[in-house]
């Protein structure tokens, strides 16, 4: 059974999916993209996903191919299509691209209709060795450009950031940008600095995601001491524990930065905390 994508209207395997070299996305990588996880086959945060592609949409001036229910609808069922393939926890991609034009840096005419691409991909589970042992990041200069709220797909600055990470034998690359911690190359950070909670405040150097926010109005529900606030690299070196958070990978415990422990060296209470209320709340979706 193969996976089934969905491009400009139509639901096909994605094996048959076919666009023009000239899309834009191809060419200039000028496109939107969002990740949303589903688990027990109901999109998580689908409002806030949909909210932060319509801001992102607008900022680069793409057209929005769909309504917003037609959005429920059209990602609600690529989740059922892909029920039988992948299960029911996944990962739909969904990209929007301004569309297929001659090539000129300009704005194609607006006629020119945007491209729209999903596909889904099974959501696994963190493994149990991550989960006793944490993970090992690295501190890289945040080489990005200054639109990092915007989920664009031109990526290249985060690719060979990760890449660095992989080849030093880590699993992300942190991201200091004038003496700041900003995000991961594909996550957001949480530091624990003097028992407070701390992640960087949004703006035009991070992405907003969508895992971060649930993070912190977990820690807001459940009375954990949390604060939106610039964590320096000292901090970062002094923290007692490290997370990165994303749709794909939930909350990681960082446990070794830059070749030293993080805390004690392995996972932290507080991780240990929220990720069972980061469960519980998969739960509650699983079984609305
Ligand atoms: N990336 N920061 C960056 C640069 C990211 O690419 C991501 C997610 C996040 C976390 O955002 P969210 O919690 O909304 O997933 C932060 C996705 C998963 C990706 O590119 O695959």
């Amino acid at each position: 059974m193969s996976s089934i994508s969905y491009l400009n209207g139509e639901f096909l395997p994605a094996s048959e999916a076919r666009i023009s070299p000239l899309d834009r996305g191809f060419i200039f990588g000028d496109g939107i993209y969002e990740v949303i996880p589903a688990y027990g086959a109901k999109l998580l945060r689908l409002d806030e996903h949909l909210q932060r592609l319509n801001d992102n949409l607008d900022a680069v001036r793409i057209k929005q191919p769909l309504t917003l229910d037609e959005w429920r609808s059209v990602l609600n069922e690529m989740v059922t299509r892909n029920r039988e393939s992948h299960g029911d926890e996944q990962s739909i991609y969904l990209q929007v691209t301004r569309g297929v034009a001659e090539r000129d840096h300009g704005f194609p005419d607006d006629n020119v209709a945007p491209t729209l691409f999903i596909m889904s991909a099974p959501l696994k589970p963190l493994s149990d060795t991550v989960a006793q042992k944490g993970v090992v990041a690295v501190t890289r200069e945040d080489i990005r450009w200054k639109n990092c709220h915007i989920k664009s797909t031109s990526l290249l600055g985060n690719i060979l950031l990760r890449q660095q990470a992989y080849d030093d034998g880590a699993v992300e690359a942190i991201l200091i940008r004038d003496g700041e911690v900003t995000e991961g190359a594909a996550s957001n950070l949480f530091a624990v600095i003097d028992g407070i909670l701390t992640t960087p405040p949004k703006g035009p150097l991070l992405l907003p995601g969508i895992t971060r926010d649930l993070i912190l109005e977990l820690a807001q529900k459940k009375a954990i001491p949390s604060q939106e606030a610039t964590v320096t690299p000292q901090q970062l070196n002094n923290a007692s524990e490290i997370w990165l958070s994303s749709s794909t990978k939930e909350i990681l415990p960082v446990t070794t930065l830059d070749g030293e422990p993080v805390g004690n060296g392995t996972p932290g209470g507080l991780w240990r905390l929220m990720s069972q209320h980061y469960q519980n709340y998969k739960q509650q979706l699983r079984d609305a």
